[in-house]
């Protein structure tokens, strides 16, 4: 179902610029809201889905709830690893400050925003999202989030957001372009109603992964690829991640395919 995009009732000459720009980049119509609800612009345009900017911020409302960017679990995360703590996902990448890291199922952003805080400065993230009205949201948002916290901005900041699908992005790379390549697919059987992507759930793209990328991801990273799952899924094995990081009461786990030293020519 296409997107429309339109702005509050009494929109700031940002929010009406961020809103071209948006509508530019969907390729999709601007829609001037003059005084219409959003119910009403739904039948007009005959679609559920709506993008409304509103003082500089954008919000994608769907059939099943609205969504905007928020860092989310990233926050908490963050602070246990400044804290001293383990991070499951950190541990299974065996990420280091300066790696590179390419995540290719960016979604909401969260694992990347942890990754590009322990990837630092001299280190890059990219995420690649191959939904266009998520890669714009999650964009815009790490971009312009105000935020207190310093690591958190920097974090999200240094993120560099794509718009493709990981199958063609990973084939246009050279070998071991960068030192982690990431996949969180959405799972294969769903653990619960995560209420952040719920609103996405008609929207995300929800195919599995499959072993032609795993084949090109292990070209393209340099130490491993990671692949979060539900803690015993089936995929792990199917997909050849044979060795598995995750907290023995963990629901979710993250399967490593480690590069060094292994001839996968
Ligand atoms: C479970 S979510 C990832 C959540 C993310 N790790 C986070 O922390 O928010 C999976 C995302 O991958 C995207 N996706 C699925 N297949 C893709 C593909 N072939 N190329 C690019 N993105 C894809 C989906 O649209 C969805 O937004």
């Amino acid at each position: 179902m296409r997107t429309i995009v339109t702005t509050s009732h009494k929109p700031d000459p940002r929010s009406v610029a961020i809103a071209g720009w948006a509508a530019e980049v969907l390729n999709t119509e601007f829609v001037d809201r003059s005084r219409m609800s959003l119910d009403d612009l739904k039948i007009k345009c005959n679609t559920d889905n709506i993008m409304v900017v509103a003082n500089g911020d954008i919000k994608l409302y769907s059939s099943r709830g609205e969504y905007f960017f928020h860092p989310s679990m990233s926050v908490p995360r963050i602070k246990a690893i400044r804290q001293g703590k383990s991070d499951h996902m950190v541990a299974a990448m065996a990420l280091q400050p300066g790696d590179s890291v390419l995540d290719c199922t960016l979604g909401l952003g969260s694992d990347a925003i942890v990754a590009s805080f322990i990837a630092g400065p001299e280190g890059q993230v990219t995420g690649i999202e191959a939904v266009p009205e998520i890669a714009l949201i999650v964009k815009h948002g790490m971009a312009n989030f105000r935020t207190e916290s310093q690591p958190l901005k920097s974090a999200m900041v240094r993120i560099q957001v794509e718009c493709a699908l990981y199958e063609q992005y990973l084939a246009g790379l050279p070998d071991q372009a960068f030192d982690i390549v990431y996949f969180d697919p959405m799972f294969r059987h769903p653990r619960m109603k995560s209420s952040s992507m719920e609103p996405l759930r008609g929207i995300v793209k929800d195919d599995p992964l499959s072993p032609d990328a795993v084949r090109e991801a292990i070209r393209v990273a340099g130490k491993r690829v990671v692949m979060k799952e539900n803690s015993f899924s089936k995929e792990f094995a199917r997909l050849g991640f044979n060795s598995i990081v995750g907290g023995r009461y963990s629901p979710v786990a993250f399967g490593v395919i480690e590069k060094r030293g292994q001839d996968y020519e």
